[in-house]
């Protein structure tokens, strides 16, 4: 179950006028979520068919997953305001500025994010505060318009410090990419989470932290990610935090 909006976004450092959006965001994403998650709607009834493909019916497996993409390509999926809070006031505490997000969708925890950088970054010298910025990613053109017009909305607190990469993240992602990146948040399907870590571990600070949403209620999707986590314990310190579907806090500290 979703977590209940907090209004309006108390410890968080942003204009009434962004706060505003995003509360609006956050309660148009809930309205989403309860209407696509009721008893008799469109996810029971695919999820049903999945489970019809995980008996072994390989039509129904490949039913399943181009009519999920079919039925999420209007959805926001956001994550939720207390996980956002958190993920923000984390960013601020390691004074993250080099930041990638995978999984963009309509932009809200870009705003997030956004709002972290732009703050931390006014402790750099000019020429490094160039280099700050969320780098975000999203594939389908629709809610590329609709990320891009929401930062528009939210301004100059938000919208110099993104860099949207439209696309599949696995070749937008697969070169030009910040030596050192503080921070990463995966917020996006789940077979994406660990093709995403490979192409960015190169360039991850060490000390740096990664947030991934749904950990505990995706737990099978995960499981190639967190495989990979095991056996690199020597690279990886994880928690999972009691957030509604767990949501893990990873440090990369090699
Ligand atoms: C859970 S939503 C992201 C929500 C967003 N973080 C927020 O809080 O507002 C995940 C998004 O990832 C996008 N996505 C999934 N696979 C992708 C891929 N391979 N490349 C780029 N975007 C992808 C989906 O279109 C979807 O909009």
């Amino acid at each position: 179950m979703a977590s209940p909006l907090i209004n309006p976004s108390p410890t968080l450092n942003a204009s009434e006028r962004v706060k505003a959006l995003i509360h609006r965001l956050h309660a148009n994403s809930l309205a989403q979520e309860a209407e696509l998650n009721k008893p008799d709607g469109e996810l029971s009834k695919l999820k049903a068919l999945n489970e019809q493909g995980a008996a072994g019916d390989a039509n129904a497996q490949g039913d399943f997953q181009q009519q999920f993409d079919d039925l999420m390509r209007d959805k926001m999926i956001a994550l939720e305001q207390d996980k956002a809070l958190f993920v923000y006031h984390i960013c601020r505490t390691i004074s993250a500025t080099r930041v990638v997000e995978a999984g963009t969708s309509f932009g809200l925890s870009t705003i997030y994010l956004a709002l972290a950088v732009g703050q931390n970054a006014v402790k750099l010298d000019p020429e490094q505060r160039k280099a700050a910025k969320v780098i975000a990613t999203e594939y389908e053109p629709s809610k590329i318009a609709l990320a891009r017009q929401h930062w528009q909305e939210a301004g100059d607190e938000v919208e110099p410090w993104i860099e949207l990469r439209e696309g599949d993240l696995r070749q937008t992602l697969a070169s030009d990419l910040p030596a050192e990146i503080d921070f990463v948040l995966f917020d996006i399907w789940t077979p994406m989470v660990l093709p995403t870590l490979r192409l960015l571990e190169s360039n991850l600070k060490k000390g740096a932290v990664i947030v991934a949403d749904n950990v505990t209620s995706a737990a099978d999707g995960y499981e190639d990610y967190h495989n990979y986590i095991e056996t690199h314990r020597n690279a990886y310190r994880t928690l999972v935090l009691p957030y509604s579907g767990g949501l893990e806090l990873t440090v990369y500290d090699p």
